[in-house]
């Protein structure tokens, strides 16, 4: 994958292929789960039509969002409805209320992966995608060690987690994966290159 930067172009292009897979965004309901202090995926998603609701834990990254979004709102025919301070593990939001949730790098920093997921499926409507772009553990065994030493260091450092078993954690939830790239990022130690990026429906299997 390459690097995004803080290029909401870059984003743009990447959310129109993901178009090609999961059909248009344009008039759908999209989650940006841990929008972070620039809301950049959801000004993408809005670009090309979608109705954004952001999520953010943090409460000084949340303020930022907002005030950015407030000075320089973001263009295309669709909207940011709103950026709210809240935590994935406890969304505000009814059940089935989301058409596509967008989550990037963001299961590598929750308390609880498996609450964490278990709402997403709760929002989500039946025919839902979840969008996953996340540090992962290596499938290189000796990789994956590196990551288990390092992981208490990356926690303190990052304050993120470099050896989760993201896949398998999305899986474990219900949710069924429809495309998954397995990536290295660029320029960055190799305990924290390993990527997933991917699409999983919130169906179950068949
Ligand atoms: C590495 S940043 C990614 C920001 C954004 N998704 C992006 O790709 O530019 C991770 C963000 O997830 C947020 N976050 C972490 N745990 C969360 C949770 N349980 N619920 C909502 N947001 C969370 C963090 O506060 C942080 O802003």
């Amino acid at each position: 994958m390459p690097s995004l930067g803080d290029s909401i172009e870059r984003r743009v292009e990447f959310v129109a292929r993901l178009e090609a897979i999961t059909g248009a965004v344009a008039g759908r309901t999209v989650l940006d789960l841990g929008c972070g202090r620039q809301a950049l995926w959801s000004r993408a998603y809005a670009t090309q039509g979608a109705h954004v609701v952001a999520v953010e834990l943090d409460a000084a990254r949340c303020a930022e969002a907002v005030a950015r979004l407030a000075a320089d709102p973001a263009r295309g025919p669709g909207r940011v409805l709103g950026v709210v301070r809240g935590d994935g593990e406890r969304l505000p939001i009814r059940d089935e209320a989301i058409a596509f949730v967008h989550c990037a790098q963001v299961l590598e920093h929750v308390a609880s992966p498996p609450a964490f997921l278990a709402e997403l499926r709760r929002v989500l409507s039946p025919a839902g995608c979840l969008m996953f772009i996340e540090h992962v553990r290596s499938e290189e065994p000796g990789l994956a060690r590196w990551q288990d030493r390092l992981n208490g260091l990356n926690r303190r450092v990052a304050r993120c987690n470099c050896n989760r078993r993201t896949l398998e954690g999305i899986r474990a939830a219900g949710f069924t994966i429809t495309t998954i790239y397995h990536d290295r990022l660029r320029r960055v130690p190799p305990f924290v290159s390993p990527l997933i990026v991917g699409i999983a429906s919130s169906s179950p299997p068949v």
